[in-house]
């Protein structure tokens, strides 16, 4: 499989300048820099066991710094004054002026997968400025989606418009999770997922948070909860989850950029908080 995603232009409804660009001038690059880094990943998947560094529970490959790179020539080229924070990347974003562009990148999430051979994984490119996420992209070439939003317009899945579920009940609801990279066993996080798989109607982790808030956009899933995730994995996701129609909430910051994040359809956002703040109260997290 070799897909070839979807570039077509966005409709433009504001048409920017070179130093304001809008936000489909936005959408544009990050659709292109996504689709150069993940396809940079995607055909040198061969390559998936050049490890630079092996932690207990996570792995960091050649191929995701090199992702980096690609995607950050791609944005240089464009837009050669915007700041650029990425999981991979050396630059420090300290200090960023909100009213700059700063694009935040992860070149692959779900590197545990990708190394394993498994097609859950993608790249995930978002812009901000003015406070608000202007543009977001998911792209996940093994499973050909381009997932897709701006601030002022559709979320969209290789130019699919997406909706969120209208399920309004926990109990039959789908929800994503994941297990931070930190893990023990003694932490809430496992706690919340007792809580959460008894109370749902099935708890999926698969191991790509960016990919699991795009299910919550596309209605596959209904809800996402993470404990530890960063910036890099929700930004440009959350932005496709509120494009859709539902809602993306960092519930708090836990320091060193961990972050506690819950997304959902709208409909049982409340719901899904309070349990996992019961859990958190319960257990003292
Ligand atoms: C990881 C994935 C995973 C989540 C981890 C993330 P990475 O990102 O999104 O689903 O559970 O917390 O760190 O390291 O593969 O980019
Ligand atoms: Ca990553």
């Amino acid at each position: 499989m070799n897909p070839t995603p979807s570039s077509k232009p966005t409709s433009r409804t504001d048409p920017g300048t070179a130093s304001h660009p809008s936000s489909a001038d936005l959408l544009d690059a990050a659709r292109a820099a996504a689709q150069a880094a993940g396809q940079h990943a995607w055909k040198n998947r061969d390559r998936r066991s050049e490890v630079v560094a092996t932690f207990a529970h996570d792995v960091k490959l050649r191929l995701d710094l090199e992702s980096q790179e690609v995607a950050e020539s791609v944005l240089r080229q464009r837009f050669p004054h915007h700041r650029i924070r990425g999981e991979e990347s050396t630059g420090t974003a300290e200090g960023v002026d909100p009213a700059t562009c700063e694009w935040i990148i992860d070149p692959i999430d779900g590197t545990v997968n990708f190394s394993h051979g498994l097609p859950l994984w993608c790249c995930s490119i978002a812009v901000r400025s003015g406070g608000r996420m202007r543009a977001g992209v998911v792209y996940a070439p093994a499973l050909d989606e381009c997932y897709t939003a701006t601030d002022d317009g559709p979320a969209e899945c290789n130019g699919r418009r997406l909706a969120v579920s209208s399920v309004n009940s926990l109990s039959t609801a789908l929800v994503m999770t994941g297990l931070d990279k930190g893990i023990d066993p003694r932490l809430p996080p496992f706690e919340i997922f007792r809580t959460l798989s008894a109370s749902v109607q099935k708890a999926r982790i698969m191991g790509v948070a960016a990919l699991d808030l795009c299910r919550v956009a596309a209605g596959q899933a209904d809800a996402y909860f993470e404990n530890g995730i960063y910036i890099w994995d929700i930004a440009a996701a959350g932005l496709i989850v509120e494009r859709a129609g539902g809602r993306s909430e960092t519930l708090a910051d836990l320091g060193s950029g961990r972050l506690r994040h819950i997304a959902s359809n709208g409909q049982i956002h409340e719901e899904l908080r309070n349990l996992i703040q019961a859990v958190l109260s319960q257990t003292g997290g």
